[in-house]
């Protein structure tokens, strides 16, 4: 993700009501040096931008903080290999457990979640705002490089 993605990662964004919608500002920040170390990749052809992800670094943890494809786009496999990606990146920077929230009723990104190995590892009532719902939080164990696949 560079500064050029930016634009477009807000429109994608804004375009999805499940997705965090997270100001232009936000984005801006996570591209400083002096913020939190972040791991963040686009899914783009032909020089569309059709999908992102983006993951919060704190050794041996990592936050899945955002994934999201754009409507069309969807259902062809571009989140998961975001995610193989980020999982690859994040193997490598000695995390081995990733950890998300994810709105209770958004079933579709809890199944893509479950697809991937994610557990539920419990609830967080009320946590998100407009409108107010539970988060359910999942977590997923990563294998160290050089051995294959994930761990629940
Ligand atoms: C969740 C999301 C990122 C999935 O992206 P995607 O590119 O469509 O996912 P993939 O095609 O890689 O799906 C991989 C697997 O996840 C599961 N899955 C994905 N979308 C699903 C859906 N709508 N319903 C049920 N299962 C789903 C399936 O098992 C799928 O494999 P299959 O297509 O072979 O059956 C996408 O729906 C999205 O952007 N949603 C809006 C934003 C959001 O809610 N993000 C998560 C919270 S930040």
């Amino acid at each position: 993700m560079t500064a050029g993605d930016l634009d477009r990662l807000v429109e994608i964004a804004e375009g999805l009501e499940q997705a965090p919608h997270w100001p232009r500002l936000a984005y801006e920040a996570v591209l400083d040096p002096a913020s939190p170390r972040r791991i963040a990749l686009v899914a783009e052809s032909l020089g569309v931008l059709f999908g992102f992800a983006m993951a919060r670094l704190t050794p041996p943890q990592a936050e899945l903080e955002t994934i999201a494809v754009t409507a069309e786009f969807q259902r062809r496999g571009v989140a998961r290999k975001l995610f193989t990606d980020l999982a690859d990146e994040l193997r490598l920077a000695d995390v081995h457990e990733i950890l998300l929230e994810v709105r209770a009723s958004n079933h579709p990104a809890r199944a893509f979640y479950r697809s991937l190995g994610f557990a539920a590892a419990g609830q967080r009532p009320r946590y998100y705002a407009d409108p107010v719902e539970d988060a359910v939080l999942m977590r997923l164990g990563l294998r160290p490089p050089g051995r294959v696949g994930l761990e629940g």
